[in-house]
């Protein structure tokens, strides 16, 4: 299959919607990472998403809503909670688990009763939802298994051929994925942590709000899980990873004497005798969120093969950076 790949236009809209309203994918960019957008309320659609990203059928996919007569569709109850976030976060990085309706199928919520619903900021998004009238399912535009994209050439790279289409916005403002939040849980719980953090949910909420062992930990393979995505092998790069949690002095000592290669902040670079690759500034965690995932691909374009990551802040937005850098780096993490 060709794959067509250009900026937004009409005719690029239009095409976009013609295809989704004929049960095809399409990568579009939205502020988090570009996603591959599909009919989330028809199986073949939603299947051929799975398909064209080679993803394990029992990871659930995320809703997209341009507004909220069209969460009433997709959502059976509505909590006060609910209404409290989105008027908080949407349209934004943060997705909602909420019970399903029927009209979501089995191959969106990987058989669970809930749905992940997310209103995206993106205009073009808005757009084509509302245009088709159609909720959008949409994972990550990668390969299963490998960093989102925060750029349509990192689409086109792991889906060229696959999919027909790419509208290419240009790189995404956030760079990490939406935050997940339960509240089909008995008290909310964050399954996946991202640029809307633990204490602005819980502080518009006005209560406690858990995080899920998952993001800062390895779970046991028999562990029973609430978020399947918890479990699976991501964002990984083919280049070994790991993170190493040490001052600077004891980091370049480490990395310039094992002959890896520096994945650390912007100020570090000039510092270190050795290949390195930046992935953000030293205190600003917003600006790791927008790059650790080129920095984990741009390990594999210069043939990295053993990369130590200098370990980021854990706080705010940081814990989302840590959760991805973690997990592309297996859970290996040395303490200097
Ligand atoms: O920012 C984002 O959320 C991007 C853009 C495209 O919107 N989408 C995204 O989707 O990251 P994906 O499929 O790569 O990640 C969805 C995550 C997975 O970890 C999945 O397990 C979890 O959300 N999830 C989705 N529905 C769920 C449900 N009903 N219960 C528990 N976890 C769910
Ligand atoms: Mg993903």
């Amino acid at each position: 299959m060709e794959t067509l790949l250009a900026k937004p236009s009409k005719e690029m809209v239009d095409k976009a919607c013609e295809l989704i309203s004929s049960r095809q994918v399409v990568a579009l960019p939205t502020e988090t990472v570009y996603g591959l957008f599909a009919d989330a309320t028809d199986s073949v659609a939603c299947e051929n998403i799975f398909k064209a990203k080679e993803r394990p059928m029992d990871n659930p996919l995320i809703v997209h809503i341009c507004d909220y007569k069209m969460l009433e569709r997709v959502a059976a109850e509505i909590p006060e909670d609910a209404m409290k976030l989105a008027e908080a976060f949407w349209p934004g990085p943060l997705t909602i688990i909420l019970r399903k309706t029927a009209l979501i199928p089995d191959e969106v919520s990987a058989g669970l009763d809930t749905v992940g619903i997310r209103m995206p900021q993106n205009p073009v998004i808005l757009e084509i939802i509302s245009r088709t009238g159609l909720p959008l399912a949409g994972p990550s535009a990668n390969r299963s298994g490998r960093p989102s994209p925060t750029n349509a050439k990192y689409v086109y790279e792991d889906l060229k051929g696959r999919i027909p289409m790419i509208v290419d916005g240009g790189s995404c403002g956030v760079g990490v994925e939406s935050t997940v939040v339960s509240l089909a849980t008995e008290t909310p719980v964050i399954f996946r942590p991202g640029f809307v953090t633990q204490s602005q949910i819980s502080e518009v909420l006005g209560k406690e709000v858990q995080l899920s062992k998952g993001i800062t930990e390895e779970l046991m393979k028999d562990e029973k899980v609430l978020s399947p995505g918890l479990k699976h092998k991501h964002y990984a790069p083919k280049c070994e990873v790991t993170i190493i949690n040490a001052s600077f002095e004891k980091y370049k000592e480490k990395v310039e004497a094992d002959g890896a290669v520096a994945l650390c902040f912007e100020e570090y670079i000039p510092k270190l005798n050795c290949q390195a690759v930046a992935y953000g500034r030293e205190n600003d965690s917003a600006s790791q969120a927008v790059g650790i995932f080129t920095a984990l691909r741009r390990l594999d374009e210069i043939g990295a093969q053993k990369a130590y990551a200098i370990m980021p802040s854990m706080d705010g937005v940081g814990l989302a950076v840590y959760n991805r850098l973690l997990r592309s780096a297996e859970f290996r993490v040395v303490n200097l």
